[in-house]
């Protein structure tokens, strides 16, 4: 496995990789047990779209993700788990013990009638029973498809029959804070109208009172006693699919990302190695879910890929308080922390007292995902969490991407606030005009596609090609339409400006909603802001803050308030971004992967509060009622 340790390094790995892509991958894959090797590296086509990757090898990951380990690696803690309750501490488990829990639960499987190529749903709370049972499909060549424990018995039932899943895992009940998630009875009512599951394998957890159906629920616990501890690993074609992720947040019915087996191993594994500049010992933690693609390519595939230790959180941030994660990091000793923008604003936002309580001087580096990062919470990940002495690596990618496609490399290739910076080798970025040709140019921006396949990349929509090629192939000519929009430096350093559909044109101007948040955020009063775009008469488009307060301030004070905000906006953007009206709110929309539901939040800026579309993946449907109420109340 290629390792990159210098900027030198890097540029020329990069050239590399774009000069011949075939040879760099194929020198990549080398690093894994194959059970046949391929016979070719890369066909593509674009147009249809076809992508294929080292055809005609057999493999199965979890050779590579346990077997291959169990010579040196064996009483290597693989997965080390740490409950939601501190007293209940945490659970360590060995390469050894992993790969033995997952054979036997692949035997599991099989007594209930999973075969290769039946897609398994797991619904689940993060407990390292949801790893192992990801591992068995796998292991199996069954599909996995997990869907995020927090989602209603009515996106379960959506994903189950949409991908039409043979067999449910779930558990009695799963922790969450203060919070007790009655994840059985949720999935009983999704079964209602799912007829597509024949079992239901069912975790204790929280040991709550549970309905049993006969015939078709089952114990975990009860079918893992006697079965036998040796399963062999299926011989999988390069191309089969290893899971389908939903991905969150749209409209209309979910779409099932297809990931095929051998590229996303070798990417997911790559990528992890080198943005994080993984080293053998090194504790890592990612405290993302497993339901979402940050959970699958960096707390299971990548790390165990790499014989890492990685922590699983069954908890979060803010339970018991705020200085869970720090306390965590400073028992364990974690030396790669990667997490969301959004926790480190909620976190930001509690104080600093509750970060200084903990050492933690076991930080080497720091990682963000999921969205742009404002540049007043970046500089406090930087400053309070790192001390200054970690990196923190920016890592754009998307469900669709599989692994992270534009990062800075942690210590090796330069940082820079708010920017992604560069493509990882195999990476072909370019930005788009308005006219849909290549800006080649740097200091513009546009709309991110990219122009050649990687071995992580998505291969269809489940069950909808014709979908898949219309979303993401048919916008640009040859290329990936990514969806975001993106600024190219005069470096050529790339920075994520947000979904192009955030982004406002007012007065002939185009703003990103990411930008004016940033500068409204630096407030000290300021939590947190979502800008969206509203009907204006003479520019077009007005501007909409919804803000939320750290603290309640008096009403006669909210005016002056704003002025204060709008000069922080000029500053930051310029007049022409000024916002036109402020609501404070007390929370946000925001779907379960912590996005903002801007379309909503259009709607109720527009003064349409009627017609708001699906609102059944959001995390609190109850916080729009409150929004609604008070919107005559905007300044
Ligand atoms: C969208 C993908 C990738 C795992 C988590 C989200 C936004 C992601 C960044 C970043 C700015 C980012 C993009 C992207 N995004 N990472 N570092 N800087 N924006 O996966 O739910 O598929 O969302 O998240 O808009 O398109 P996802």
């Amino acid at each position: 496995m290629t390792t990159i340790t210098s900027y030198e390094d890097y540029l020329k790995e990069y050239k590399k990789s774009i000069d011949n892509p075939e040879q760099f991958w194929g020198e990549q894959a080398e690093n894994f047990v194959w059970k046949k090797k391929w016979t070719s590296i890369l066909n593509w086509d674009f147009e249809k779209p076809e992508i294929k990757w080292f055809e005609g090898g057999k493999l199965n990951i979890t050779d590579n993700c346990l077997d291959k380990h169990l010579d040196i690696l064996a009483e290597k803690t693989a997965i080390k788990w740490i409950a939601n309750d501190p007293k209940e501490g945490s659970i360590s488990l060995s390469y050894k013990k992993l790969h033995t829990q997952v054979c036997k639960f692949s035997n599991v499987l099989k007594n209930n009638g999973v075969v290769k190529g039946d897609r398994v749903c797991l619904y689940m709370p993060m407990v390292p029973e949801l790893a192992i049972a990801v591992l068995a499909c796998a292991r199996i060549g069954a599909i996995h498809s997990v869907v995020f424990a927090g989602f209603s018995a009515k996106s379960l039932a959506d994903r189950i029959n949409d991908a039409g899943c043979k067999v449910l895992i779930t558990a009695d009940g799963g922790y969450r804070g203060n919070k007790i998630i009655n994840l059985k009875n949720i999935a009983d009512q999704a079964m209602l109208d799912s007829c597509s599951i024949k079992k239901c394998i069912v975790l204790k957890r929280t040991k709550q009172k549970v309905v049993i159906k006969k015939n078709r629920d089952v114990w975990w616990d009860n079918e893992m006693e006697n079965v036998n501890e040796n399963c062999n690993s299926e011989s999988m074609n390069s191309e089969d699919p290893l899971f389908i992720l939903y991905t969150s947040g749209s409209t209309g019915k979910p779409k099932g990302i297809q990931h095929s087996i051998a590229g996303y191993m070798v990417y997911t594994h790559f990528s992890f190695k080198n943005v994080f500049q993984y080293k053998d010992g090194d504790i890592y933690w990612c405290t993302a879910d497993i339901g979402w693609i940050t959970g699958h390519s960096y707390i299971i595939y990548g790390p165990l890929l790499c014989g890492a230790t990685t922590i699983m959180f069954e908890g979060v941030p803010t339970y018991p308080d705020a200085g869970r994660l720090w306390e965590i990091v400073e028992k364990h000793k974690i030396n790669i922390f990667y997490t969301a923008p959004t926790a480190i604003r909620s976190l930001e936002a509690k104080g600093d007292d509750f970060v200084k309580k903990y050492n933690l001087s076991s930080l080497k580096v720091l990682g963000t995902v999921g969205e742009p990062i404002n540049k007043d919470a970046w500089e406090w990940y930087y400053t309070k969490v790192g001390k200054e002495n970690a990196p923190i690596v920016d890592t754009w990618w998307q469900t669709e991407t599989g692994g992270i496609m534009i990062s800075n490399l942690a210590g090796v290739t330069p940082m820079k606030p708010t920017f992604a910076t560069l493509p990882l080798p195999g990476i072909l970025p370019c930005i788009m005009d308005d006219q849909n040709n290549e800006i080649t140019k740097n200091s513009i921006e546009g709309k991110l596609c990219i122009k050649f396949p990687w071995p992580s990349m998505a291969r269809t929509i489940y069950g909808d090609h014709k979908r898949f090629k219309e979303t993401y192939f048919s916008a640009f000519k040859n290329k990936y339409f990514t969806g975001d929009g993106c600024y190219r430096d005069e470096n050529g350093f790339y920075r994520i400006t947000g979904r192009v559909d955030d982004v406002l044109i007012v007065s002939g101007h185009n703003l990103g909603t990411a930008e004016i948040e940033s500068a409204i955020d630096q407030h000290p009063n300021v939590c947190e802001t979502a800008i969206v775009g509203y009907p204006h008469s003479i520019k077009g488009n007005g501007i909409y803050a919804y803000v939320i307060l750290n603290s309640d301030i008096k009403k006669e004070n909210k005016k002056q308030l704003k002025l204060e905000l709008n000069e922080l906006v000029v500053k930051e953007v310029g007049p022409i971004a000024k916002v036109d009206k402020i609501q404070f709110v007390v929370g946000l929309p925001k779907t379960r992967s912590g996005k903002i539901m801007r379309r909503i939040l259009r709607k109720i800026a527009e003064g349409d509060t009627h017609k708001l579309g699906d609102t059944s993946t959001l995390l609190d449907p109850k916080i729009i009622d409150e929004i609604k109420k008070n919107a005559e109340y905007a300044y």
